[in-house]
């Protein structure tokens, strides 16, 4: 399985942006084995249903936990699923911090999208005070360890890890590739542990840019990588890609 590319836009980008990530970086994804998702805001992912020629995947960056209702501006994961979208986004640090969104919560929308064959990434990892008070491998565990419990067995590989150091997103400081690889380790040994045989693939986010993430993929256990600002420039995004799919 070659490595995984996800770029997450958060509130960012435009259609002119979307134009042209899909012709930088369409034709690479057909041709390398790395997989190109493209996280966007529920507007474009609308608009990405006219990119039929393209190997790129799309993903939500969230999702609701029911399937309907009255919850004005949520978008559900049939709908996700109607727009042929394959990926969603779960328990992002920033959903984490400003939605209040829990270990549980992530838990339900993990579910939601495992019923409805939507690939969740699931996002973990500590903030600097938890780094910093040596808990960061607690944190991370008490948080895969909530959702690996509560999904059916049968549908668990379906799951992707994004491990984001809190203190690492948005700030231009990322993990070392050491740092990175002894958490990304910790969580497959626990998720082997839960699950038997269960092996899951673990991407590393915070920071990732098109110079260090060569030396991120180079880690045994670093399957890919999640990107936020990064993947706001089409040609600076391109390059990270062959970066990543150059290293394996
Ligand atoms: P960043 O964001 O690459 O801008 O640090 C990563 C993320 O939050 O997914």
């Amino acid at each position: 399985m070659g490595p995984l590319v996800v770029a997450n836009w958060k509130m960012n980008g435009s259609e002119q942006l979307l134009q042209a990530v899909v012709q930088e970086v369409g034709e690479l994804a057909e041709t390398t084995s790395a997989t190109v998702v493209l996280a966007l805001p529920a507007p474009y992912l609308a608009l990405a249903r006219g990119f039929d020629n393209t190997q790129l995947e799309w993903a939500g960056q969230n999702v609701h936990w029911l399937k309907s209702g009255a919850y004005t501006g949520e978008v559900s994961a049939e709908m996700l699923s109607e727009m042929g979208v394959g990926w969603c986004l779960v328990g992002h640090s920033e959903r984490r911090q400003y939605c209040s969104e829990t270990d549980e919560l992530v838990l339900a929308k993990t579910n939601t999208c495992l019923e409805l064959g939507i690939r969740p990434i699931v996002c973990v990892g500590e903030n600097l005070r938890e780094r910093q008070a040596g808990k960061a491998l607690e944190v991370v565990s008490r948080q895969l360890l909530t959702v690996l419990n509560g999904v059916p067995t049968a549908l668990a590989p379906l799951i992707v890890v994004a491990y984001e150091p809190v203190w690492a997103i948005g700030t231009g400081e990322e993990a070392s590739p050491e740092t990175a690889q002894e958490v990304h380790e910790a969580v497959k040994r626990a998720a082997r542990s839960k699950i038997d045989g269960l092996e899951l693939r673990v991407l590393y986010g915070g920071s990732v840019n098109a110079d260090n993430a060569k030396a991120l993929m180079r880690m045994p256990d670093v399957d890919g990588v999640l990107v936020g600002g990064a993947s706001l420039q089409a040609h600076g995004f391109r390059r990270l890609c062959e970066q990543v799919a150059g290293s394996v």
